[in-house]
């Protein structure tokens, strides 16, 4: 079993580069099965989930080369549009293959995505969209939906709620479309436009308009490109909170202020600072004190749902009570039971709320009386080692962050989790001067 074995207590110093944006690299790869020419991605993190992702590729055709972090995609011929169960239950971004195999082969047969297990995670939006560009899709017992069209036409569609991956299915499936797609309410997050971006050097034509509003006018054909992903906005908080938290010397290259923009302001209220370099490098540090901060996430632009793991952990070091309200999605508090178990002083509980079906992203019918949304975090503590789990790729960064300043030794598994978003994290950690082992027995 894998795991990893941190002494926690070190203080942290150093360079770090942020790798290319999973949340980015997941979709440029379906963009890229919309064309039989080559597609290059460069700034491509090697983590599981990308590894996942070329498997089912390469099982259905194509043609994959990685060579470091520069990837060259090429889709002839689609041979199977049925994914396989196994892998594609792994991940969410499994369930954006509906396009490029109903606009190529005018079928597919794509699992119930997993990802994370944080909330029920429906897909229902992104079928209600493709419904209205005219894709039949069924969902039957063995677990996959069943998608058929002859042709995609362009057609109307207003998000009921924001959706990320929701808003990126529908731009993948408009841009081969016969006629002119108009998208309503679609979320902002930058990660969809780099998806715009590369679509767009693909000869798609796509515009973001006013008021969240997507219009998409249908080509023929789109052609090979070349694209490098910028840096993930999620690995450069980490990083930044493991900064602040073990005496804030470390140097963020290869990311960017205006990427970090959400992220700064409340570390900013909690007293922390910001020092950028004139390579553009950042550091992100705490001059005197952290102090207590009250946030709710939100979507884009607002404090991010992958945040407030990390988040919690440097909430435990301020002295006084702070809250973590969770909006976004239902069942994101996993990792409170481990930091628990280091002594940290958190409660659950269901802040008052108007109108919960409005306020929350998710859907709070899927809630049950045990659900809660938010926690109350009293510190400071002095976190204390212990044997760990992580339960989702962000839960993982939480505990590793609690483990580097518990002194003593804690044991952390789960390991599979932190790899599918984070590229060579104890690597990266230790040579910021972590005392970090990898175990796999
Ligand atoms: N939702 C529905 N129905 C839908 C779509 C979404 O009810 O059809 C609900 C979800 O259940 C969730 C909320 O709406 O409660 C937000 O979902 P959204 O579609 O916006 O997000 P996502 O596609 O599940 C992506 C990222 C997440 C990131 C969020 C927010 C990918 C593959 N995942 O998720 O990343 O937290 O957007 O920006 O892009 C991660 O990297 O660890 C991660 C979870």
């Amino acid at each position: 079993m894998k795991k990893y074995i941190v002494n926690g207590g070190n203080n942290l110093s150093g360079e770090v580069t942020i790798c290319g944006a999973k949340n980015v690299v997941l979709k440029a790869i379906v963009a890229a099965c919309l064309t039989r020419d080559e597609v290059i991605l460069n700034n491509v993190p090697q983590i599981s989930d990308v590894h996942y992702m070329l498997e089912m590729v390469k099982g259905f055709g194509g043609s994959v080369d990685q060579e470091g972090s520069r990837l060259t995609i090429k889709v002839s011929e689609i041979t199977s549009t049925k994914l396989p169960l196994e892998t594609a239950a792994k991940m969410r971004a499994s369930s954006l293959f509906f396009a490029p195999f109903v606009l190529r082969m005018g079928e597919a047969q794509i699992p119930n995505p997993g990802g994370d297990r944080i909330g029920a995670r429906r897909i229902d939006m992104h079928i209600d969209g493709l419904n209205k560009l005219g894709v039949t899709i069924e969902y039957k017992d063995d677990g996959f939906f069943y998608a058929a069209a002859q042709k995609i036409e362009g057609a109307s569609y207003k998000f009921k709620k924001n959706t990320h991956t929701g808003t990126e299915q529908m731009i993948l499936a408009s841009v081969l479309a016969r006629g002119e797609t108009l998208l309503e309410n679609c979320a902002l997050e930058p990660e969809i436009d780099e998806l715009i971006e590369l679509l767009n050097l693909m000869g798609a034509n796509v515009r973001r308009e006013e008021n969240r509003v997507i219009r998409i006018l249908g080509v023929e054909s789109l052609h090979g490109a070349e694209y490098t992903i910028k840096s993930d906005r999620n690995e450069a908080v980490t990083f930044a909170i493991a900064s602040a938290l073990t005496g804030g010397n470390i140097w963020l290259k290869n990311t960017s202020v205006d990427l970090l923009k959400e992220f700064t302001q409340e570390f900013e209220k909690a007293g922390g600072k910001l020092e950028i370099n004139e390579n553009n490098d950042l550091r992100f540090y705490i001059e005197d004190r952290i102090l207590p901060t009250n946030v709710t996430t939100e979507i884009y632009p607002g404090f991010m749902t992958d945040w407030q793991g990390p988040w919690c952990v440097l909430m435990t070091q301020a002295e006084g009570e702070s809250v973590i309200h969770e909006a976004i999605y239902e069942d994101r508090f996993q990792y409170v039971n481990e930091l628990k178990k280091m002594g940290a002083d958190i409660e659950l509980f269901n802040p008052q709320v108007e109108n919960p079906n409005e306020f929350y992203n998710f859907n709070y019918d899927d809630c049950t009386s045990d659900t809660r949304h938010a926690i109350k975090i009293k510190g400071k503590t002095n976190l204390k080692n212990a044997v760990l789990t992580m339960h989702d790729l962000r839960a993982g960064a939480t505990v590793v962050l609690a483990a580097l300043i518990a002194p003593g030794e804690s044991v952390i598994y789960g390991i599979d989790q932190i790899e599918r978003g984070y590229e060579r994290f104890d690597e990266r950690l230790k040579k910021l001067g972590a005392n970090i082992k990898y175990i796999d027995e």
